[in-house]
């Protein structure tokens, strides 16, 4: 089964061709995350009129590399279904990928599959090419790491999901994103922290250095929950009146991508003890991260947990190709009626 993803949830737009959910025929994305680089953040409007100016060349792309469909033609792409992601997200850019895929379908008569972009993100990890048929077994254990959520959850079989702990605050991509500006840094806050981060880390050798200036909230809690709020007020604090120099810049980017990754380590490792998943999954824009990924590959290997998933890194942060991949998986055409925007959805439903 060929399946047309499309992904317009934030500042990427992006469309997949995948066939039987793991193998990716074609994959764009074209991002404003430039645009709103000089911003410090993300300006909604902004994003929604990129959507709009991208959204039909990059579906177009997308279905001439991946099934050699020619626009011109006339005739409907040799594809099974469309998939759109419907939420969450912000309510223009989603309105975007959502209108183009109704519209499509209508005009190709394309049965349509509305996409969880939390869930879909989790499927990145059926799609790494380089896995020989080693697909994730469930029971799974899914940690789902991006710029607006921060979720543990088991996955019983495809469809079951159960949320075992969270956020209760910001998520782990929105520290990273603040936390850069506090230093100086462009968005997307994430690869610029871990950027920085690196040139300290490569200067140290990295194995003994104590990075402990920051705070690591309910870590010593017996239960699945993060916060990183206060990691932001911690880092203003310390930044407050301060000209920093570049060192400066990299010891306190090592700091806050350290606090970070212990935070989702601790409680990642304590939910393999708990429920011994057969399989763990990495999930996310944060995935992409080297020592998040380090950290958990070395710790889970101790914890007597031999499948670890991560997907490649151009794969962790949103693309359309994972949400095909989750219409695959999980094959639930609904009609047009039944398909809106939904900006709040949660991982596990409606909020
Ligand atoms: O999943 P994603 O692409 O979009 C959302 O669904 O939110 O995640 C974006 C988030 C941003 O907060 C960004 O700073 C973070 O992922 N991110 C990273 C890295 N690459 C992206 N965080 C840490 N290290 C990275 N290398
Ligand atoms: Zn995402």
């Amino acid at each position: 089964m060929v399946i047309l993803g499309i992904e317009t949830s934030c500042d990427e737009t992006a469309a997949s061709v995948v066939e039987n959910g793991t193998k990716i025929l074609s994959n764009i994305v074209a991002t404003s995350a430039e645009i709103h680089s000089k911003a410090g953040g993300i300006i909604p409007e902004q994003a929604a009129r990129q959507q709009l100016r991208w959204i039909i060349p990059v579906i177009s792309e997308a279905l001439k590399r991946g099934c050699n469909w020619n626009p011109k033609k006339n005739t409907p792409p040799p594809i099974d279904a469309i998939a759109v992601t419907i939420g969450p997200g912000l309510i223009g850019s989603l309105l975007v990928g959502i209108e183009t895929a109704k519209t499509l379908s209508v005009v190709w008569q394309k049965p349509i599959v509305p996409v969880n972009h939390l869930v879909s993100h989790i499927y990145a990890n059926w799609l790494d090419k380089n896995k020989k048929n080693n697909y994730p077994h469930f029971p799974a254990l899914a940690l789902v790491v991006s710029g607006g959520h921060t979720d543990l959850i088991l996955m019983k079989e495809h469809g079951k999901l159960s949320w075992i702990g969270g956020t209760r605050d910001d998520a782990a991509g929105e520290a990273f994103d603040k936390c850069a500006r506090l230093l100086g840094l462009p968005y997307p806050g994430g690869p610029s922290i871990s950027e920085e981060a690196e040139k300290f880390l490569k200067g140290y050798k990295s194995k003994n250095i104590r990075l402990n200036l920051f705070p690591r909230p309910l870590i010593n809690e017996k239960n699945f929950d993060f916060s990183f709020s206060g990691l932001k007020t911690a880092v203003w604090r310390e930044v407050e009146g301060k000209r920093l120099n570049k060192k400066m810049v990299q010891r306190l980017a090592a700091e806050i991508q350290e606090a970070i990754v212990d935070s989702l380590v601790v409680k990642s490792i304590r939910a393999i003890k708990k429920y011994r998943p057969k399989s763990f999954l990495l999930a996310g824009g944060v995935a992409a991260n080297k020592r998040l990924r380090k950290k958990l590959i070395l710790q889970t290997k101790n914890e007597i947990l031999q499948d670890f998933h991560v997907c490649t890194r151009n794969l962790c942060t949103d693309n359309a190709a994972f949400v095909a991949s989750f219409a695959f998986f999980n094959y639930q055409p609904k009609t047009l009626g039944e398909i809106f925007a939904k900006p709040d959805l949660t991982i596990v439903g409606e909020a």
